[in-house]
C-alpha cells in the first residue's frame, strides 16, 4: 500500500527537514558559514584568523580537518616552546616554518556557552605554495661573455628552453624586449618549461630575452634575462695601407675590415718573423723611421668574434722608398720657357715631391711663383721655368721625393742658350746663291755672248725638254709631288739655273740641320757652278 508507506515515512522526512534547518540556524551545531582560504608559502609563517568577520568573544580551539579529528590547541593550552603552532591575539592560529604537510583544512571552534555546549565552527583552508625558487634558462648554441651576454651568429638556429618548478606548477613564459620597447610575451607554457626555436637568426632578433616563471598561487615570480647579440662577420677581406703621418716623418699603418658586427680587432705583425707590433680595435699602428726599411712587409690580421675562422682575413703592406726618373740635362732658349719633368715610381706610401736649387747649402726649395710653375699629377711632377735667363736660371736643379721610408734626389742640369736666327741664315743662303748666279752669268756673257744669247733664247723659247735632259734629277718620283713648290720657288731664282736638284737642296737647307748648313752651302755653290758649265757645254756642242 503506497499511501500507508508514505505516511510512515513522514516523521522521518520531518526529522530530516528539521535537521537541515538546524544545520543552518541551530547555534549549537553551527556549520562553517564561510570557508576562508589562506595561502601560505613554504618556509614562511602564516596566521590563520579564526573568523574574518568578528573577533571571537569566548575561548577558541583549533583542529586539523574536522572538529574532533585532530586537536591542535586551545586558549587554555600551554605549548612547548619548540611548537610550530601558537595562538595570536587569543584566537588566530599561527604556524611557523610552513611545509607542504601543513596544507589542508583547519577548523576554529568558537565556544559561545560552555555550559550549554554552544559553539561556532569556522573552517579555514590553508594552501601552501612553494617556489619557484629556481629557474633555468638554456639558449643554445651560443657564445658567452664573462658578463653573461650571449652571442649567436646571424642565420643560425637557436633553441630557447626555460624551465622551473613550483607547487603548484608555474606558468613559464618568454618575453622578448627590443631596445627601447616594451617586452612582448611569447611561448607561454604551464608545464614547468617553455621551449621554442628560432630559425635563421637576424639582427632584428637581437635584444633581451627574459623568462618569467610565476607561481599561480602565491604569484611569486622568478625571472632570468639574457642579452642575446646577433653577430655577423664582414663580407669582404680586410684592407690595409700605409700612409705618412702629417707633419712628421712617421708612418701609419691602417687596417680596415668593415661591414661586420661587432667591430673586429686587428693585429699588426712584421713580416717575416711575425713580430707583433700591436693589437688594437682601431687597426692603426704608428711606426717611426727606425722601424722602416725599403721593401719591408707588414701584415694585418683581422680578428672577428664570429669571423676569425675566415681564411685570408689578413692583408699585407709592403713599404718602398721612391725611385726617380728624369732627363739629366735640359736646354732652354734665352727668354723662352722650359719644363723639367721628374717621375716618381714605386713609393709606398706616396712620396712628397719638391723642387730645389742647390745654389746654397742647405738647398733651397723652389716655390711656385710668377717665374716657376709646379704641377704634380699622379706620379709626375713638373717644374716650368718661364722666361729663361742665362745668369739666373742656368745650373743644377734637384728633384726630391720623400716618404718616411727614404729620400731620393736627382740632379738636372739646365743650359740656357741664345736662339739661332733661322730667317737670317736662309736670307744669307739666298744672297750667296744670287751672287754665284750673277758671277756665272757674267762669265758666260763675257766669253761667248753669241752662243749664250742663243742658249738664252732657246731656253726662253719653251725648249724646256732639252733643259730637262740636262738636269741630273736623281729622284724622279719626287718631281711630280714637288712641282707646285718648285713653281713658287722658281720665281725667285734665275730661270737659267732652274734645276730640280738645286731646289731640293735649298729646301733641305731651309728645313735641315743648322749645324751642317755651312757644308751644305758650300756643296750648293759647287753644284751650281758645275751645272752652269754643263749647260754651256751642251749648248756649244750643238750644231749652230
Ligand atoms: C571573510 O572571508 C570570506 C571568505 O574568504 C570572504 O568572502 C569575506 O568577504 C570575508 N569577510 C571580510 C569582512 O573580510
Ligand atoms: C617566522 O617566525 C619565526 C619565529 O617567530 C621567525 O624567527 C622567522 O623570522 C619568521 N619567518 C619569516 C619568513 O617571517
Ligand atoms: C581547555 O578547554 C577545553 C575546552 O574548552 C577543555 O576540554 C579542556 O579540558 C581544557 N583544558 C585544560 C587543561 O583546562
Ligand atoms: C592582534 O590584535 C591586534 C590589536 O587588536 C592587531 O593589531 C593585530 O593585527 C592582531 N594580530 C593578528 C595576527 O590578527
Ligand atoms: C578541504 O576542504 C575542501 C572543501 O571543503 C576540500 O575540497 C578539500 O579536499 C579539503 N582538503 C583536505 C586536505 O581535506
Ligand atoms: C550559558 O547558558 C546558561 C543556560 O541558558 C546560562 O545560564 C549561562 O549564563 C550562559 N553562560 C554564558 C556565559 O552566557
Ligand atoms: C657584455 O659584454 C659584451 C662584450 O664585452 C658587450 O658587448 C655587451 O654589451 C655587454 N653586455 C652588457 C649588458 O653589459
Ligand atoms: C627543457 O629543459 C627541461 C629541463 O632541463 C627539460 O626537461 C626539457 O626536456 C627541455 N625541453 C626540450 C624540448 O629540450
Ligand atoms: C638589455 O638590457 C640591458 C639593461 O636594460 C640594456 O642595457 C641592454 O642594452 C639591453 N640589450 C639589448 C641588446 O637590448
Ligand atoms: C681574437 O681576439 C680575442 C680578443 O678580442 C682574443 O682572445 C683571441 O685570442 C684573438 N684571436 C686571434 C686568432 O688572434
Ligand atoms: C711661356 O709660358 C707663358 C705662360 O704659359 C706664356 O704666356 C708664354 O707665351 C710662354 N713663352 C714662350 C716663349 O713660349
Ligand atoms: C750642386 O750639385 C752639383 C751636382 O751634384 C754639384 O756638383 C755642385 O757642387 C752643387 N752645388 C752646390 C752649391 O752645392
Amino acid at each position: 500500500m503506497p499511501g500507508g508507506g508514505a505516511l510512515a515515512a513522514l516523521p522521518l522526512l520531518l526529522l530530516l527537514l528539521l535537521l537541515l534547518l538546524c544545520e543552518r540556524s541551530c547555534p549549537s551545531r553551527a556549520p562553517p558559514e564561510t570557508q576562508a582560504v589562506i595561502i601560505g608559502e613554504e618556509r614562511e609563517n602564516v596566521t590563520l584568523p579564526c573568523s574574518n568577520t568578528s573577533s571571537p568573544e569566548g575561548p577558541v580551539s583549533w583542529y586539523r580537518n574536522e572538529p574532533e579529528a585532530a586537536f591542535l590547541l586551545s586558549s587554555n593550552t600551554t605549548l612547548p616552546p619548540e611548537s610550530r603552532y601558537s595562538l595570536v591575539n587569543a584566537s588566530s592560529l599561527r604556524i611557523t616554518g610552513l611545509g607542504p604537510q601543513d596544507e589542508g583544512n583547519y577548523t576554529c571552534r568558537e565556544v559561545l556557552n560552555e555550559t550549554l555546549g554552544d559553539h561556532l565552527d569556522h573552517r579555514i583552508q590553508l594552501l601552501v605554495a612553494s617556489g619557484p625558487n629556481q629557474i633555468s634558462v638554456k639558449i643554445s648554441p651560443t657564445g658567452i661573455y664573462p658578463n653573461g651576454s650571449l652571442f649567436v651568429t646571424r642565420g643560425s638556429q637557436v633553441t630557447f628552453n626555460c624551465s622551473s618548478s613550483s607547487h603548484p606548477p608555474p606558468v613559464v613564459e618568454w618575453y622578448f624586449q627590443l631596445p627601447g620597447s616594451d617586452p612582448e610575451p611569447f611561448g607561454t607554457n604551464n608545464e614547468n618549461f617553455s621551449y621554442f626555436e628560432l630559425h635563421n637568426m637576424s639582427p632584428t632578433l637581437q635584444g633581451n630575452y627574459t623568462c618569467f616563471a610565476t607561481n599561480t598561487l602565491s604569484k611569486r615570480v622568478r625571472k632570468v634575462t639574457s642579452e642575446l647579440l646577433v653577430y655577423y662577420p664582414p663580407w669582404s677581406a680586410p684592407q690595409c695601407w700605409a700612409e705618412t703621418v702629417p707633419a712628421g716623418s712617421m708612418l701609419r699603418l691602417v687596417c680596415r675590415w668593415s661591414g661586420g658586427y661587432p667591430d673586429p680587432v686587428f693585429l699588426w705583425t712584421e713580416e717575416p718573423g711575425n713580430l707583433i707590433l700591436g693589437n688594437s680595435s682601431s687597426g692603426v699602428e704608428i711606426l717611426n723611421r727606425s722601424q722602416l726599411s725599403d721593401g719591408k712587409k707588414f701584415k694585418c690580421i683581422g680578428n672577428h668574434t664570429v669571423g676569425s675562422g675566415m681564411m685570408g682575413a689578413n692583408c699585407v703592406v709592403q713599404i718602398n722608398g721612391p725611385t726617380l726618373q728624369s732627363d739629366p740635362m735640359k736646354t732652354c732658349f734665352l727668354g723662352g720657357n722650359v719644363t723639367l719633368t721628374c717621375q716618381v715610381s714605386g713609393a709606398n706610401p706616396t712620396a712628397k715631391i719638391s723642387w730645389l736649387r742647390n745654389l746654397t747649402q742647405p738647398e733651397e726649395e723652389i716655390l711656385p711663383s710668377t717665374r716657376y710653375l709646379i704641377t704634380h699629377e699622379d706620379s709626375v711632377s713638373t717644374l716650368t721655368i718661364l722666361n729663361c735667363s742665362q745668369g739666373v736660371d742656368e745650373g743644377y736643379y734637384v728633384c726630391r721625393a720623400e716618404n718616411p721610408v727614404r729620400v731620393r734626389k736627382v740632379d738636372i742640369w739646365l743650359t740656357v742658350k741664345k736662339p739661332l736666327n733661322i730667317g737670317g741664315i736662309v736670307g744669307a743662303v739666298v744672297i750667296l746663291l744670287l751672287l754665284g748666279v750673277g758671277t756665272v752669268s757674267g762669265f758666260i756673257l763675257y766669253y761667248s755672248p753669241n752662243i749664250c744669247l742663243k742658249v738664252g733664247s732657246s731656253f726662253r723659247g719653251q725648249e724646256t725638254s732639252d733643259v730637262m735632259v740636262l738636269v741630273d734629277s736623281q729622284d724622279e718620283e719626287e718631281e711630280d709631288v714637288e712641282e707646285e713648290e718648285e713653281e713658287r720657288e722658281e720665281e725667285d731664282l734665275p730661270k737659267e739655273i732652274t734645276r730640280h736638284g738645286h731646289i731640293h737642296r735649298v729646301t733641305a737647307l731651309v728645313n735641315g740641320d743648322v749645324e751642317r748648313m755651312g757644308n751644305g752651302l758650300q756643296a750648293l755653290q759647287d753644284d751650281s757652278r758645275e751645272t752652269q758649265s754643263d749647260i754651256f757645254q751642251e749648248e756649244c756642242d750643238r750644231p749652230v
